[in-house]
């Protein structure tokens, strides 16, 4: 079964109109004959401003949240409607720093999730283990519950994305290693397969994220079952083409 490689930035809380502007503008021809999707999860304010700027080209740009009611009364959130509007396809749902610092549980993960299949958006679910969680050998079973209650109720799971990114990995230069990387997004494979089938599981595209960057990119990317990867502080400029172009 052949996955079409997918390689997202998550600029987080950062850019403005105008460097996000200039980026896209070196980064177009750049990842011209890419390969592989090409997605920018940028900040809600700037996704206007940045869909204009990728207009014609091969970059998509996604969301880094979503909320799971078509509208009312949640001060701060932003719904599939709303996203729909400006072309949106992508969505990065339940990152380590929401589920870290915003309360996001895998319940709310869940939900935010529906919606997005719901409304035809494709959901960036981001799984990990916390250090201590993979230090005290707890790696599987965290992933065992993330994915089991945050893909619950799924009719077609192909048509979720999933980013295995170890949290403590995330933004502090330590990378998985190859092995590491590949054995835990087997495992995560294997468990999307046991909770939905076995054929199920080989459709989704389950990207690496967590201090990818352009050197270490081309091994990670030529493990098995690593289809992509969900690039932090390196989609901040352009190295970002270097890892869209892993295999040229
Ligand atoms: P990083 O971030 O590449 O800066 O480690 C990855 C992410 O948080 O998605």
């Amino acid at each position: 079964m052949s996955r079409k490689p997918f390689i997202a930035g998550n600029w987080k809380m950062n850019m403005t109109v105008e460097t996000g502007t200039k980026l896209i503008e070196e980064l177009k021809p750049l990842v011209k004959n890419a390969d592989c999707d090409v997605c920018l999860c940028v900040p809600a304010i700037l996704i206007p401003a940045m869909v204009k700027a990728a207009e014609g080209s091969n970059i998509h740009i996604g969301a880094e949240n979503v909320h799971w009611a078509a509208s009312g009364a949640y001060t701060g959130e932003i719904s599939t409607g709303m996203l729909k509007e400006y072309g949106v396809k992508y969505v990065i749902i339940g990152h380590s720093e929401r589920r870290q610092y915003f309360g996001e549980t895998d319940e709310s993960v869940n939900k935010r999730t529906l919606a997005a299949l719901d409304a035809g958006l494709t959901p960036i679910v981001c799984v990990g283990e916390l250090l201590e969680e993979r230090e005290s050998g707890k790696t599987n079973e965290v992933l065992d519950r993330q994915l089991k209650v945050g893909l619950n109720g799924i009719e077609d799971v192909s048509k979720v994305v999933i980013a295995y990114e170890p949290v403590w990995a995330i933004g502090t230069g330590k990378t998985a290693t190859d092995a590491q990387a590949q054995e835990t997004i087997a495992y995560i494979r294997k468990k999307i397969g046991e909770l939905f089938c076995p054929k199920c599981a080989e459709k989704v595209v389950i990207q690496y994220g967590g201090s990818m960057n352009a050197g270490n990119c081309k091994g990670l990317m030529a493990q098995p079952d690593i289809d992509g990867g969900l690039i932090g502080g390196a989609s901040l400029k352009t190295d970002f083409a270097t890892i869209v172009n892993f295999n040229k």
